[in-house]
């Protein structure tokens, strides 16, 4: 599957053009502020319908305008297919070809993207909530529903912690049917991170010896926000957060629940988090990442877009090259961004489309 062309208007900085991508290796440079990010970000939008640099969407209308359209012709295995998204203030408009779509479930799935950026890099070392990220995104490429139901959830753990914030005066049964609400699409939230971190395991374990032979043996493991046990059922979720509130009322938070869901990566019996190198954690980073587009190619889906926005600089040389071999050898449409072309020297002798991102405006560079 990939992107031939791709339509902006009023997107970020970018100006109103038609920029028409490879099916191989694709190399955007500019200098910081010019607009690749936020091209990616396109890319991004149109396989989630979200932005993967803010928690709103509506932040990629530009600055003094009020609507924004982005639309791909996406070449697949099956019939190509156009996809348009526009939004207007906070509404949201999408169509399959020329037919109107009322719902993103219909919507989505039709591209599928691996997005990695800088942030992905830090998630060993960082908090939890950049693992949980990572996490929902490959999720979604294994269940498109799945950011939908990440984000119910986050809305009904948001009024709860609200309410709870009151304390004494806060309403009982108010409280009561959020912590409903949480749990109906809390448990899922949480299996399906657990079954896909099952999935990457495997995959990560070995691509990591690879990258790193003199690092000891890597094990992931999911470390739940509250018991799954063997069912992980709402019902169980919501029993434990129902016998959980008078604590939750001390503090003013919900304190158990798929908000504190992470995973812990260890190298032998230490936790990589406190005893890897800056490196070692990025290498890791990027071996899950890997395994996610192994994963999605093994699970019979197609080959899916490789985002990669500017990680090259926070790895070593053979590092990177091992990073970019992969993701090549992989196959497939892959867009990677960078500052600095000396950091993609090792992709010489590949096949490479570059585009020079100047100002808003992204244009193939002339063959030399
Ligand atoms: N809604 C918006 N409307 C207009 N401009 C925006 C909007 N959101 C962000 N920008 C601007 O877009 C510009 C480019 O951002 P982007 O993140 O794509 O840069 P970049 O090329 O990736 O830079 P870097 O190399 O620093 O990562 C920034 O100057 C930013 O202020
Ligand atoms: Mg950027």
């Amino acid at each position: 599957m990939h992107v031939k062309k791709i339509n902006l208007i009023g997107f970020r900085n970018l100006k109103e053009q038609v920029v028409e991508l490879a099916d191989g290796l694709n190399l955007l440079v500019g200098n910081n502020g010019q607009g690749k990010t936020n091209f990616l970000e396109a890319v991004y939008l149109m396989a989630t319908l979200r932005s993967f640099k803010s928690s709103s969407v509506r932040d990629v209308i530009r600055f003094g305008e009020d609507e924004a359209e982005v639309s791909g012709e996406i070449a697949s295995r099956e019939v190509p297919v156009k996809l348009r998204v526009r939004l207007k203030g906070s509404v949201r408009k999408l169509w399959v070809g020329q037919r109107s779509i009322h719902s993103a479930r219909e919507f989505l799935g039709r591209l599928r993207v691996v997005a990695f950026t800088p942030d992905d890099l830090a998630m060993i070392k960082g908090g939890p909530s950049l693992r949980r990220k990572f996490l929902d995104r490959a999720a979604f490429l294994f269940d498109s529903q799945h950011l939908a139901r990440v984000k119910n959830f986050n809305h009904a753990l948001k009024s709860r912690n609200r309410l709870l914030k009151e304390r004494k005066r806060a309403d009982r049964d108010l409280i009561d049917s959020f912590s409903q609400a949480m749990a109906e699409d809390g448990a899922r939230v949480s299996k399906t991170r657990l079954e896909v971190l099952r999935r990457l395991r495997g995959e990560t374990e070995r691509i990591v010896e690879e990258m790193i032979p003199e690092m000891s043996a890597v094990s992931v493991s999911f470390e739940p926000g509250w018991y799954i046990g063997a069912d992980g059922s709402k019902d169980s979720l919501l029993e434990q957060i129902r016998s959980n509130l008078e604590q939750d009322l001390r503090r003013g938070q919900t304190c158990l629940g798929p908000q504190q869901d992470d995973f812990e990566i260890s190298m032998g019996q230490n936790s990589a988090r406190r005893f890897a190198s800056q490196g070692q954690q990025r290498t890791v980073a990027v071996a899950l990442l890997l395994a996610v587009v192994r994963e999605v190619v093994a699970d019979g889906g197609a080959r899916p877009v490789i985002l990669l926005d500017d990680v090259s600089s926070e790895l070593d040389a053979a590092r990177r090259k091992i990073l970019f071999e992969q993701v090549v050898d992989l196959g497939g449409q892959v867009l990677i961004t960078t500052t600095d072309e000396g950091m993609v020297a090792d992709l010489r002798e590949r096949k490479i489309w570059k585009f020079i991102v100047d100002d808003g405006r992204i244009e193939p560079e002339r063959e030399k």
